[in-house]
């Protein structure tokens, strides 16, 4: 992908450097409340491999998000093909983001996510980018009010990648944003 430049952001794919931090977060209590799953460090490796690959393929994806000023990774917010989703068509666009704890509340993850928004409705000219999280994701469903995205309670939906020894961690609720609400949310900021 070519990097995307926001006020305070370097979005980019992953590199080598960036382990340790993908590494926490895919392992840490905090970050991971709301997953049913903790990963290892081998197991980390591996997906950022995945996620590197995929990256490089698509022009988009779960990016690395690195403070400009400092050149300090300190999550990962991008957009991504959907295709295990039930309420929803494969091939759909997702919204997504995790940054590890410190950095959380300070509007990172709103300012990636519009320059995420822009580059999915102007450069793949997709109709819509959904989101959605468990229920009680307060942080994650802020964000999504945040962008302007509206609740869609007729595809909420329980996700088929949660096993059942984490009933609480599977309803998801589904937040849409469609090109023109998206377009119409820039003017009215204006
Ligand atoms: C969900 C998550 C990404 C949200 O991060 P966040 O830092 O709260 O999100 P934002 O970047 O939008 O920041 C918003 C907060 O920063 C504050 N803020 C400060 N400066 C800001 C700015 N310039 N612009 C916007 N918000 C700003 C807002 O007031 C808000 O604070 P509040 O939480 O006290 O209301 C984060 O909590 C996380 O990584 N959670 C764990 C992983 C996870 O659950 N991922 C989602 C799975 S669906």
């Amino acid at each position: 992908m070519r990097p995307i430049r926001t006020e305070r952001l370097i979005l980019r794919n992953w590199e080598d450097r960036d382990r340790e931090l993908f590494h926490r977060i895919n392992s840490d209590e905090r970050v991971m409340e709301f997953f049913p799953f903790r990963r290892t460090r081998a197991e980390t490796d591996a997906k950022m491999e995945e996620f590197r690959h995929w990256i490089e393929q698509d022009g988009y994806g779960f990016a690395a998000a690195e403070i400009a000023a400092t050149g300090e990774c300190i999550g990962f917010i991008g957009l991504l093909d959907t295709d295990d989703v039930p309420s929803l068509p494969n091939g759909a666009i997702e919204i997504g983001w995790r940054l590890v704890p410190e950095f959380w509340g300070k509007g990172y993850v709103t300012e990636a996510s519009e320059a995420w928004l822009a580059f999915g409705f102007e450069t793949l000219g997709v109709d819509e980018i959904v989101s959605f999280a468990v229920a009680e994701n307060h942080r994650s469903t802020a964000v999504m009010k945040r962008l302007g995205m509206h609740a869609d309670p007729s595809a909420d939906f329980d996700h088929p990648s949660v096993p059942d020894s984490h009933p609480h961690l599977k309803r998801h609720v589904m937040y849409r944003l469609s090109r023109e609400g998206w377009q119409a949310g820039k003017k009215a900021a204006r």
